[in-house]
């Protein structure tokens, strides 16, 4: 019985608490503190930076801003010239709801741009940066 109104207390709370932390964030916590005992917390700076970073790619230059321009406010384009939607919850309030996607897209995403997959600490230092745009 006590679970139960742990239960409903957490998810009757979720819209108000994700204008504080987003909703994803506990879990990826919780795994990078499992990769790294001395994690202290999420850093939106460190996300933004994640975001900038340029990697050569085939002797071209790759980021998350190639496809997703250097506003993720905006609408951007792949390489193929196919339209995404704009990727910052602001603009776009379906993103970072489905962790499915979410994890899929990461996963594809880091391997175009780093040739690895990101860490639980980048994926929450991204999203909390993302989540902070205005
Ligand atoms: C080669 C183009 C490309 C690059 C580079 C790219 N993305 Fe994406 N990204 C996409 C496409 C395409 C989608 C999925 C289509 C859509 O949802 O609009 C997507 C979706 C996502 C999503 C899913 C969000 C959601 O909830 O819908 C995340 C997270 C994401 N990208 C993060 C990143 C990060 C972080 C980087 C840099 C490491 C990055 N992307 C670089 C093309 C790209």
């Amino acid at each position: 019985m006590k679970a139960y109104w742990v239960a409903l207390a957490c998810c009757l709370s979720l819209p108000a608490f994700a204008e504080t932390e987003h909703p994803l964030l506990p879990g990826y916590a919780e795994q990078a503190r499992q990769d790294n005992p001395a994690f202290t917390g999420f850093s939106a700076e460190r996300g933004k930076a994640l975001y900038f970073a340029e990697q050569k790619r085939d002797g071209k230059t790759m980021s998350c801003t190639t496809c997703h321009t250097a506003d993720p406010r905006q609408i951007g384009k792949t390489p193929a010239y196919r339209k995404v939607e704009p990727l910052a919850p602001v603009a776009n309030p379906k993103r970072f709801s489905n962790p499915k996607k979410v994890e899929k897209w990461f996963r594809r995403n880091c391997d175009d741009v780093f040739t690895r997959e990101c860490s639980a600490q980048e994926k929450g230092d991204f999203i909390t940066w993302i989540n902070s745009l205005k």
